[in-house]
């Protein structure tokens, strides 16, 4: 268990770390150093978002990295406790609402529709997760907890990594 956490601390917590103004840190872990293909580190700039949008983005997502590893570390050890509580807040999380068809609202309308569509399939996913440790059902669990992080894949694949070899 214990190199599991390290692990993905440094695929989710590093690129969040190398934000654009602050320099590089110059203690990188070897292997990020290798696979990490682009110059600055993070998974890529969406760029067709709005500053703001970004920043709005960045923020929870900076949230849902550290999820994610406590999130892992429940699911493997069955801390249903634990999962139950960060898959409930993950699921009640104030969704980014579709925009309005006169909205002017520069961060809604910034977004193309298979985003809302994703974060809806992130919120229902996290309920079936968080249902899944309170009944104690250790198979759903472990399958629900997968369904999710691909939910992650997907949107990030979609939005974030034009190289992926199969677009969600
Ligand atoms: C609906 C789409 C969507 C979903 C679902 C989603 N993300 Fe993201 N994620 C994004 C976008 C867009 C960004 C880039 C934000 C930006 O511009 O900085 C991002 C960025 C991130 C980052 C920062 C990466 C970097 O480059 O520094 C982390 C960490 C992250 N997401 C974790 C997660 C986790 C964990 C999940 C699943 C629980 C998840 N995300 C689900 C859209 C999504």
């Amino acid at each position: 268990m214990r190199p599991l956490v390290p692990a993905l601390l440094v695929l989710l917590a590093f690129p969040a770390a190398a934000d654009d103004k602050k320099p590089k840190p110059s203690t990188k872990p070897p292997v990020v150093a290798k696979e990490a293909v682009r110059d600055d580190q993070s998974l890529g700039r969406p760029e067709y978002l709005s500053d703001l949008a970004r920043q709005i983005l960045r923020r929870r997502m900076e949230r849902h990295g550290r999820d994610m590893i406590h999130l892992m570390t429940g699911v493997v050890l069955l801390r249903r406790e634990v999962v139950q509580t960060i898959a409930q807040e993950l699921a009640r999380e104030p969704r980014i609402t579709r925009p309005l068809p006169d909205a002017r609202d520069e961060l809604n309308s910034a977004l193309p529709e298979r985003f809302f569509v994703l974060q809806d399939e992130l919120r229902d996913r996290a309920k079936a997760l968080e249902e899944a440790a309170k009944t104690r059902n250790d198979k759903e669990l472990g399958e629900s907890f997968a369904r999710l992080t691909q939910t992650c894949v997907a949107c990030h694949s979609a939005f974030l990594a034009p190289k992926g070899t199969e677009p969600q």
